[in-house]
């Protein structure tokens, strides 16, 4: 199972596994991390869930045009930027390493 460490903002690292088919943003919901708000649940349309992906980005997908259009309005967004609930885990995906930045709330 793909693992994925979560570096928050408070300066803590949190590696889990999440099952390939879940979201980053998933995973960190769903084990009630802080950090990742998505307010949308999901839907590319908040931004709210916006990471920098560290290590292990290849395995995803690129970002969609509407994706790419959201990142544009997030705060602080740098080129390793992503919306972790675009990034879905597969097999692909050994370890992940993201930092979410305490812009998200
Ligand atoms: S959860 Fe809203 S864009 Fe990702």
């Amino acid at each position: 199972m793909p693992k994925v460490t979560y570096a928050l903002p408070d300066g803590t690292t949190h590696t889990l596994d999440v099952p390939c088919g879940q979201s980053v943003m998933d995973g960190s919901v769903r084990n009630n991390l802080p950090g990742i708000v998505a307010e949308c649940g999901g839907s590319c349309s908040c931004a709210t869930c916006h990471v920098f992906v560290d290590e292990g980005g290849a395995c995803f997908d690129e970002p969609t045009d509407e994706e790419r259009d959201l990142l544009e309005y997030a705060e602080g967004a740098r080129p390793d930027s992503r919306l972790s609930c675009q990034l879905i885990l597969s097999d692909a995906c050994e370890h992940v390493r993201v930092t979410v930045p305490d812009t998200n709330g």
